[in-house]
């Protein structure tokens, strides 16, 4: 077998993952919890053995920066690889802080691995993943996942709570400032940096109990005073960095408003301008609703499963 494809969901992190303990290995300074969600995915066909090494997205040769990274990775899983053909797509925006690295590294690992006859368990994709990028450690189990070491593991399946993430696009286009280097300025330069640090490990377990006893309540809670504690590092950073757009903060407030109402809407952002919102997945439509007339546009997003093997 020299050819395989796979496809790989991406994720968002209700519990988020901001700082390095370790750069060389990529492990992270906190631990995050996540969730899987499609029907977005990356798709992504890896051959071994071509003339030369090319890396396509969609239609078209990937962008030098997109390619180099993909190499860059095969390159740390197989050193003294063959030359190799890679062909992905996403069907959802890359690079706007919606997780397209979580899914993209997981796809390209699956199918790198599967081209090269190999089966690796889960827990060794994982570890494999996430040196292409942290998050995509837990596209691999998919659904709920806990990332706190060298692999991430799975806490729950995507079927265990019909819950859903709403998400607000509120701007296009690429973000100015990537996740590694973001991170890396927040935590060399924010003063804030050292209680993001102790706060993190009691917010991952918060988060972990509150979905095996399905509180979408104190998950939501815990969620939001993860989001605002990230972005806190990252608007106390030096230049600081202001991911946030005004129509981020009008969907901020549309989601207050929507629990004064009684419905559960609770919000995550990444490092872009979107905000997700977390809910049950039967008040999707009310939730997406009041966010319409303020976001470019929204797109409800449902639990998925794990990284795989496609024909
Ligand atoms: O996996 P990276 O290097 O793209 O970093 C992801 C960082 C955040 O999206 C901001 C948080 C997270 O846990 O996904």
């Amino acid at each position: 077998m020299s050819v395989a494809s796979a496809v790989a969901h991406p994720n968002i992190a209700v519990v988020k993952y901001w700082g390095k303990r370790d750069v060389a290995a990529n492990l992270p300074a906190v631990p995050s919890v996540s969730l899987a969600l499609g029907p977005w995915h990356t798709r992504t066909q890896v051959r071994w053995g071509a003339d030369a090494d090319a890396v396509r997205f969609g239609a078209h040769p990937a962008p030098p920066a997109f390619a180099a990274k993909a190499l860059a990775h095969l390159d740390r899983l197989f050193p003294g690889r063959p030359r190799c053909a890679v062909e992905t797509t996403n069907d959802f925006p890359t690079g706007a802080g919606l997780a397209s690295s979580a899914s993209g590294f997981a796809a390209l690992t699956v199918a790198a691995a599967a081209a090269a006859g190999l089966d690796p368990s889960p827990d060794t994709l994982s570890r494999w993943a996430r040196l292409g990028s942290g998050s995509a450690s837990r596209s691999i189990p998919g659904g709920w996942a806990a990332w706190w070491d060298e692999a991430a593991r799975p806490i729950a399946p995507p079927e265990w709570w019909p819950v859903a993430m709403v998400v607000a696009v509120v701007a296009e286009g690429e973000k100015a400032v990537g996740s590694t280097a973001g991170m890396q300025r927040s935590a060399a330069t924010s003063p804030y940096w050292p209680a993001w640090l102790s706060e993190g490990p009691a917010l991952a377990r918060e988060a972990e109990d509150a979905v095996r006893a399905r509180d979408l309540e104190r998950l939501g809670a815990a969620m939001e005073a993860s989001t605002f504690q990230m972005h806190a590092t990252m608007h106390t950073a030096r230049p600081p960095l202001i991911y946030w757009q005004p129509a981020t903060v009008a969907v901020l407030h549309a989601a207050a408003a929507l629990r004064q109402r009684g419905v559960g809407a609770w919000v995550t952002m990444d490092a872009g301008p979107q905000v997700k919102v977390l809910c049950l997945a039967d008040d999707a439509p009310t939730v997406a609703a009041a966010l319409a007339p303020i976001a470019l546009r929204t797109v409800t997003l449902l639990p998925a499963g794990g990284a795989r093997r496609v024909p």
